[in-house]
């Protein structure tokens, strides 16, 4: 492959969609990951396609190492070294935590943060033997200051967070990036199933007083994820139009 070879987790719908669309565009072959929506991520690699761009579909959960594990083999045999993996995959269960079961919590650990750890994992050896490479991982601004109803999803963020800052000192040596982006309130499915007044009062807390969309969130993978960003590792950038600041 001449091409870069990029691996976006969970690439069917939203974020993870503008990403893939993205990362292709400006010249990776791309792998559009997806758990279990076939059509969807098809239509985003005709997309790809369809604007001269060149990648693959490849069904796997994040959650469950061995499916991820025979995903990168797959990978590395057909195109080559995956040179960028962007760890999007993500879900949530919101309850307040008397309502919270076990389960729920666990789940959204298992993706949100376990899948961050088993597909990072599973790309290692084969980006530290080419001395190169480049991880993002989608965290969340809910990782950084909390919020109601999400103790499963903020803890799952902020272990991503923590993960990303050891990843990025163990693996600096070897040439490899790691960083963070934590979004605000995107525009995606996953913020549609908010109701009116939840979304009133995010707004109210938004100092650039609108949502971001996904593409606000590709264009900072696309600038930390490439040489241009080539000195900076172990970072959390936030893109929430000043809600954290
Ligand atoms: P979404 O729900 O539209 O997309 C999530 C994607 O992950 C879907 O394609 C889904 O199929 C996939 N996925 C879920 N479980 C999976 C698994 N086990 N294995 C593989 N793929 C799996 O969500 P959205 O909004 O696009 O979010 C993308 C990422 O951005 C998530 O990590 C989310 O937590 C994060 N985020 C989103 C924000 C927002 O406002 N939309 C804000 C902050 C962070």
């Amino acid at each position: 492959m001449d091409s870069k070879i990029a691996l976006v987790t969970g690439a069917s719908r939203g974020i993870g969609k503008t990403i893939a669309i993205r990362l292709a565009k400006v010249g990776y072959y791309v792998i559009v990951n997806y758990a279990s929506s076939k059509e969807q991520a098809e239509k985003v690699l005709e997309e790809i396609n369809r604007e001269g761009g060149q990648g693959m579909t490849y069904q796997c959960n994040v959650a469950v190492y061995l499916e991820v594990e025979k995903m990168v083999k797959h990978i590395t045999k057909e195109v080559g070294t995956i040179n960028l993996l962007v760890n999007n995959a993500g879900i949530t269960k919101d309850q307040l935590v008397l309502r919270m079961t076990e389960e729920d919590f666990s789940k959204v650990i298992d993706v949100n943060l376990k899948g961050t750890f088993n597909c990072t994992k599973a790309v290692t050896r084969s980006m530290f033997k080419a001395r190169q490479g480049s991880i993002v991982n989608i965290s969340s601004v809910i990782g950084l200051v909390g919020n109601i109803g999400q103790v499963n999803y903020a803890a799952s963020k902020a272990g991503v967070i923590g993960m990303t800052k050891a990843l990025a000192k163990e693996y600096a040596a070897r040439n490899i990036r790691v960083n963070a982006v934590a979004p605000g309130f995107i525009e995606t499915e996953m913020t549609d199933e908010l109701t009116e007044e939840v979304k009133k009062t995010i707004m109210e807390k938004i100092p650039l007083n609108k949502l971001g969309t996904p593409e606000d969130v590709a264009d900072l993978v696309e600038f930390i994820a490439s040489d241009k960003a080539r000195y900076i590792t172990g970072q959390v950038l936030a893109v929430d139009g000043g809600m954290t600041m």
